[in-house]
């Protein structure tokens, strides 16, 4: 009978989940106990032996440190480190959240490179919450010898259609005579900094250099060191950290062609430049003016875009009219970049009457001109006497 069966069944299963409730509620009291003892007492102390190396790099530091001293003790949690870095004066710090103890990252080597590293412990062991130990700190400075104003000024780099860089500066305004300066460089996927090879100078003073083949460069941080030496004089040297893509100016568009169709609309096309420019990178401007002799008229833009033609209605039944294009790197794979010189072409577009006065011109002329040479002819026969040669009267 299912109601028996009910009645006797009943305290045996109250029973059991009255025991099993005990023990999950000891159990839980117990786990609350231990891990809030553990998370409240649970601390780890910082990495140890943090280290600043220069490897000669031109701007890249090597930064190592080694495990907090208890770090055996933690064996069921993971031990994690929270690197940052910056230049002295930067606002914000860079953050890595790494397993490693050894890290190179880039600095700008004419400040002071700060950085700062803390355990971070997390696991069983702290009851899954993340422990942080305190930071320690370290500095580091190349150094700087010579005055400020000793440093080459108004350095520029310019990635012509990402075949060569060319990089000018000027003396430093405490640049003493015979002084020679050297760049060097170096990119991830070198050996060591190398030395330019091919200096432009002004009166055997070296105010520029090109590098050729830096595509392994593209996309990485290029660093660069301008340096000098005078006979009795330390100059400072100048630290930058190039972007190429960032630096890149393209060549002109090519075969820039206009034409006009029957509804008066211009069809605009022309081709990327050369060079090693990326064709999916470019963005190109076109510029529209109408009547360019005549001084009111200016360029007016017309469009930016990454196609390479383009339909401009025209408002102006104007004469001669110019289409410019010019092209940068777009946004897409750059942050900035230099735009190309303009490519230009100019045409006449001819109205309807005149078209009709040119029909016209010529049949005119021939007109007039036939009309004439019979009248002559007329006049010549008139005045020779029949028989006579027609060559003794040239005079008409
Ligand atoms: C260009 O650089 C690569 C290494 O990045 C080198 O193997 C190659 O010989 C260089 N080519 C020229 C023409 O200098
Ligand atoms: C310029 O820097 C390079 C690369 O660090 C170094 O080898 C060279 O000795 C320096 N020259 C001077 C004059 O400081
Ligand atoms: C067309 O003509 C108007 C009035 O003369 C002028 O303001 C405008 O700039 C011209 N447009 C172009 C594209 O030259």
């Amino acid at each position: 009978m299912p109601h028996t069966f009910q009645q006797e069944s009943l305290p045996s299963y109250l029973g059991m989940a009255l025991r099993w409730l005990y023990t999950l509620s000891v159990a839980l009291v117990w786990g609350c106990v231990v891990s809030s003892s553990s998370s409240s007492h649970t601390t780890v102390a910082p990495p140890q032996d943090l280290q600043i190396t220069d490897p000669g790099l031109l701007g890249s530091l090597d930064i190592e440190w080694k495990p907090p001293p208890n770090v055996q003790t933690f064996s069921e949690c993971t031990v994690k480190y929270r690197f940052e870095y910056r230049n002295a004066g930067d606002r914000d710090w860079k953050v890595i959240f790494t397993r490693k103890l050894k890290f190179r990252v880039g600095f700008d080597l004419s400040r002071t490179a700060e950085v700062k590293v803390q355990t971070l412990l997390e696991g069983r062991c702290t009851d899954d919450v993340e422990v942080q130990s305190d930071w320690i700190y370290a500095t580091f400075q190349v150094p700087l010898q010579g005055k400020l104003e000793s440093e080459v000024q108004n350095f520029h780099c310019v990635y012509h259609d990402w075949e060569y860089l060319k990089c000018t500066w000027q003396p430093g305004l405490l640049a003493p005579r015979g002084v020679h300066y050297g760049l060097y460089y170096w990119y991830e996927g070198l050996g060591h900094a190398v030395q330019c090879d091919d200096y432009i100078q002004d009166h055997d003073i070296n105010i520029g250099c090109i590098l050729q083949n830096l595509s392994q460069a593209e996309y990485k941080d290029l660093s660069i060191c301008v340096n000098g030496s005078a006979a009795a004089t330390l100059l400072r040297p100048l630290y930058v950290t190039l972007r190429l893509h960032n630096l890149a100016k393209p060549s002109p568009p090519k075969q820039l062609v206009v034409s006009m169709s029957a509804s008066e609309e211009l069809h605009v096309a022309w081709g990327p430049p050369g060079g090693e420019t990326p064709p999916q990178c470019l963005e190109y401007e076109v510029q529209l003016a109408e009547d360019l002799e005549e001084a009111k008229a200016a360029w007016a833009s017309v469009s930016t875009q990454m196609e390479t033609a383009l339909t401009i209605s025209r408002a102006n039944q104007s004469r001669i009219s110019c289409v410019r294009v010019r092209g940068r790197t777009s946004i897409f794979c750059a942050d900035q970049g230099f735009w190309s010189e303009w490519t230009q072409e100019c045409f006449s577009v001819s109205r309807k009457e005149d078209k009709q006065l040119f029909i016209l011109i010529p049949v005119i002329l021939s007109l007039s001109s036939s009309l004439i040479i019979f009248m002559l002819i007329g006049q010549c026969k008139k005045r020779s006497p029949a028989g006579k040669p027609l060559h003794a009267s040239v005079g008409c």
